[in-house]
């Protein structure tokens, strides 16, 4: 019979990897907590209408992205290619403005976008998101930008990724430059490809992130954004950039910064790397204060980011951060006595050594494969049971990664033996 292929541009998170991705996942919950920023769960499938609203029915997200799907009554569903609306729906649906205004949330998991897939982009993706709802200061995004300075330097990436900052401006003020843009854009039509002269009219200001050589050339002299921005937007900007400097925390003020979904407002940004190729954004985030309205809620100010799982994970896999599997102790029992209780032993070993991650062999192989197993588990020591120790009520100690002399110890004492020996930690 043929295999079944995964669906193409989505993958398997495999065992191997999880450790990491667990670690990851870990280290951004503990800065979560320590920020205030509380955890919210929102589905996969939404009213596409949430997304052609938010994301904008111009964007490449919206015209060229979705898996739209249609239920059994004929109502238009999307996966859901971000966690951004998704949230302010949540909150609107739940009332939570009307408890409170201020609102500092965080999610995590898979988001869908129809793209060609490559190394660092994918089609089922994740992502971990930050939004902060109704805190009109640019002290959102200054706090924003500390959790994920803090985020890369407890990954140990830190040097990995460089921080851009740009502003887009209010909405009015964004609107005088695309009309200088495009004026600016007319006179080099024949220099741009078809679909870019279609961009032009519908999406400009995408047309300076644009990866064309060519245009690149011409965008040089392009207008520049800073120049037509408001007072409040520079204001916000100047302000978020010295508290940076402050801090100590680098960034590049990048003016072609201008992200591919609608509802920005003023300060933007994103981490990029080197290491991916052309998947340099790593995060990215920034103000979007109109959404709530937008979606049918008060007039309100929020602020946000999202973090590319997938990428920091490739970006500790180049650095050989990769967390591996962290088995203590391997059981291995010898002799039919003890093997008839191995689940028994295992489970008292567990009660002796609270903190003990311990794997039982449950293989009727020889005892040489067992303590292959042993090896290939990853543990630190095996622990083996025959026929004299469960007589004795004791247990062998075997280190498999140091040359330490194997042990015979009181089951009893395991605990202590395994602190002592740096097995286990004490606390
Ligand atoms: P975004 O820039 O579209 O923003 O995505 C954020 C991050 O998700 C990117 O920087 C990248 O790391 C990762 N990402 C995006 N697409 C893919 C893909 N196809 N494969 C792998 N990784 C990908 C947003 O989604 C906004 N909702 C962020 C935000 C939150 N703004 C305000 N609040």
């Amino acid at each position: 019979m043929t295999k079944i292929s995964p669906v193409r541009g989505m993958s398997d998170i495999l065992p191997e990897d999880i450790n990491t991705w667990q670690f990851i996942e870990s280290t951004w919950q503990k800065i979560a907590k320590r920020y205030g920023f509380q955890e919210i769960r929102m589905p996969l499938l939404e009213d596409i209408n949430l997304f052609k609203r938010s994301i904008g029915d111009v964007t490449d997200i919206v015209q060229k992205e979705m898996f739209v799907l249609k239920d059994r009554d004929g109502n238009e569903l999307a996966l859901r290619p971000e966690g951004t609306a998704s949230c302010v729906r949540a909150c609107l649906t739940n009332n939570l403005f009307n408890l409170n205004s201020q609102q500092k949330l965080w999610y995590q998991g898979p988001m869908f976008r129809y793209e060609r897939p490559q190394k660092g982009r994918y089609r089922q993706f994740h992502q971990i998101g930050v939004e902060s709802f109704g805190i009109e200061s640019y002290e959102a995004e200054l706090e924003h930008i500390i959790t994920l300075h803090k985020f890369w330097e407890e990954l140990g990436i830190r040097d990995k990724v460089v921080l851009q900052i740009n502003s887009i401006g209010q909405k009015h003020s964004r609107l005088n430059y695309i009309t200088a843009l495009q004026h600016y854009f007319n006179s080099y039509l024949d220099a741009l490809t078809p679909e870019e002269v279609e961009r032009l009219g519908r999406n400009p200001l995408r047309l300076l992130d644009s990866k064309n050589p060519k245009l690149q050339e011409i965008i040089k002299s392009a207008p520049s954004l800073i120049d037509y921005i408001d007072d409040e937007s520079k204001d916000d900007l100047n302000n978020l950039l010295r508290n940076l400097d402050q801090l100590g925390i680098n960034y590049f003020v990048n003016n072609r910064i201008v992200r591919g979904l609608d509802y920005y407002n003023k300060t933007v940004y994103e981490w990029v790397t080197t290491e991916l190729g052309a998947q340099g954004a790593v995060a990215a985030g920034g103000r979007f204060d109109s959404l709530i309205n937008q979606l049918g809620g008060m007039d309100s100010y929020a602020s946000g980011f999202a973090i590319g799982i997938e990428r920091v994970f490739l970006l500790m896999q180049n650095s050989n951060l990769n967390k591996s599997k962290q088995l203590h102790a391997y059981l291995i029992t010898v002799g039919d006595d003890a093997s008839l209780k191995r689940i028994a032993i295992g489970e008292r070993i567990r009660q002796l050594c609270p903190k003990i991650n311990l794997e039982v062999n449950l293989s009727t192989g020889s005892v040489k494969s067992r303590f292959k197993k042993a090896d290939q588990s990853g543990a630190t020591v095996a622990l083996i049971i025959g026929e004299d120790e469960l007589k004795d009520d004791k247990i062998t100690i075997k280190f498999l990664r140091n040359h330490f002399e194997q042990m015979l110890v009181p089951i009893n004492e395991l605990n202590s033996y395994l602190i002592k020996n740096q097995v286990l930690e004490a606390k």
